[in-house]
């Protein structure tokens, strides 16, 4: 049994469309889709899925009750896990442009245990994403309605449940009603099969970049650099402040970081793979770690991190100062924007991954059927979409947040020892781009993220080890026995 658990799925591209990486197509692929994304689309594919919630809404937190101006170490420091795992993902996509996610590449390397588990840690990464996300929008909508005068009220806007030392509590909050709201239209334009089309793409770019540079340019102006002071506050205890509370806030804002990898999911898509993933996966991340950095230096810079603690802090910073209220509304219209792209990509990329996990035998059929005329995967869509629902009425933003942070860190950290492994078992593999020093560079990323995951409180263990108990059961209630790989095998053995 423990030699089937590490069956590894051959390495060679298939003419197929691995459903499970894309994300930006029809499923029944066979050639329908075309290869039309230069650099410059790869490269703007990352920023729209990187700039997001992480930045609008989690920064104020992380510096408010974590690193205070220093957030902008915690940046630097989660910058740099993912620009390890960033080397280790382009190496993967140059090398298989057909297959582009973690759960493939590790199906390759370290077996079928752990590729089920990675591709369990995605549904964190993805779905989970999706409902944080949804619920970082729904702040920025609220507070745009409010400027309206048509705010809704606190009860309608919040989560019910909140979670605290290990404790699930009541908040007094009804659901999040914008949030599901949200949910539910990305989980139509799904069902129904949108694309997200490289232009639409590169005009939501545009659009959330632009409002981060006129916040920059503007913002600045205001900038007291008494309020950097002292850069790192003392130590409160715990992760409150200290260098503990650097490394936490670097694993809160990790997540504003997520969405380099899903350049890979668009492999099948691109022109010359071979040169230009590792330049969309490398080139955003360079980008939005630099912006960043520059606008948690100005937003704790404009105001005192002990005042940015609130789900929208680019619109609180900016509401202290009355001659910039026409610019938070237009940070409000782009983060609105910026956000529903975001959940968009995430929401797309969930039932995908269901689909090829399906494919393989992991999940019941129903999870890879494809609707006969949108050609979407839509019974994986509903579900995906009453979970992301359900999430996102139910739990605030920063029980989800964690909980997709510590995924995506465990998905990494498999992605660079991934690399790793198959320079030693299939060191003859044509590798288009190597990752530089790569012993260093591996161990540095699986390190860096097992790093960033060890200042995640016991609670946030507690609930992730939850989430995989129940993946292992299903693992071998189900995808064990219904695994196309160790059928075949069994078959011709
Ligand atoms: N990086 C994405 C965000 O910050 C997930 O919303």
């Amino acid at each position: 049994m423990f030699k089937n658990l590490l069956l590894v799925k051959p390495v060679s591209p298939t003419p197929e469309v691995d459903a499970g990486e894309h994300d930006h197509g029809p499923l029944k692929g066979h050639g329908q889709l075309n290869r039309t994304l230069g650099a410059k689309e790869l490269l703007l594919l990352g920023i729209g899925a990187i700039i997001g919630a992480g930045i609008f809404v989690m920064t104020g937190q992380a510096a408010a009750n974590h690193a205070g101006p220093a957030i902008m170490l915690s940046f630097v420091l989660a910058g740099t896990a993912c620009a390890f795992a960033g080397l280790c993902y382009a190496e993967f996509a140059a090398m298989l442009p057909v297959s582009g996610s973690a759960y493939s590449y590790t199906y390759a390397t370290l077996g079928e245990l752990v590729a089920w588990f990675v591709g369990w840690s995605l549904v964190l990464e993805y779905l989970f994403a999706a409902s944080a996300v949804a619920v970082g929008w729904s702040a920025y909508t609220n507070s745009l309605l409010q400027t309206l005068g048509l705010g809704l009220p606190a009860m309608l806007t919040s989560a019910p449940f909140t979670f605290h030392s290990g404790q699930f509590q009541l908040t007094g909050g009804l659901f999040n009603l914008p949030a599901v709201l949200i949910v539910a239209g990305v989980t139509y334009l799904c069902y129904v099969g949108i694309r997200q089309s490289a232009t639409a793409n590169a005009v939501v770019v545009a659009i959330k970049v632009t409002v981060i540079l006129l916040f920059i340019g503007f913002g600045a102006n205001y900038i007291n650099p008494d309020n950097w002071v002292p850069f790192i506050p003392a130590n409160e205890g715990g992760d409150k402040f200290g260098w503990e509370g650097v490394v936490r806030g670097a694993s809160i804002i990790f997540f504003a970081y997520i969405g380099f990898d899903a350049v890979s999911t668009a492999a099948q898509e691109a022109k010359n793979p071979q040169r230009d993933m590792p330049i969309g996966i490398l080139g955003s991340l360079a980008v939005c770690t630099l912006i960043y950095i520059i606008v948690s230096g100005v937003l704790t810079g404009m105001l005192s991190y002990t005042e940015l603690g609130t789900a929208k802090p680019v619109a609180t910073a900016l509401e202290a100062y009355p001659k910039l209220t026409w610019l938070k509304t237009l940070v409000e219209l782009g983060a609105i924007a910026g956000l529903s792209s975001v959940i968009l990509v995430m929401m797309m990329g969930q039932p995908r991954i269901f689909f090829a996990m399906s494919r393989d035998g992991l999940l019941p059929p129903m999870f890879g059927t494809v609707h006969p005329k949108h050609q979407t995967p839509h019974k994986a869509t509903i579900v995906v979409g009453l979970v992301a629902g359900l999430l996102a009425a139910m739990f605030p933003l920063g029980v989800l947040g964690d909980l997709v942070s510590m995924g995506t860190l465990l998905a990494f950290a498999t992605v660079c020892a991934g690399v790793f492994i198959l320079r030693r078992t299939r060191p003859e593999l044509r590798r288009p781009f190597r990752v530089p020093f790569a012993p260093l560079v591996c161990s540095g990323g699986v390190l860096a993220c097992l790093y960033l995951l060890s200042s995640m409180g016991w609670a946030n263990w507690a609930l992730l080890a939850g989430w995989t108990a129940v993946g292992m059961l299903i693992y071998f209630g189900y995808g064990y026995r219904h695994s196309r790989l160790r059928a075949a095998r069994t078959s011709s053995s």
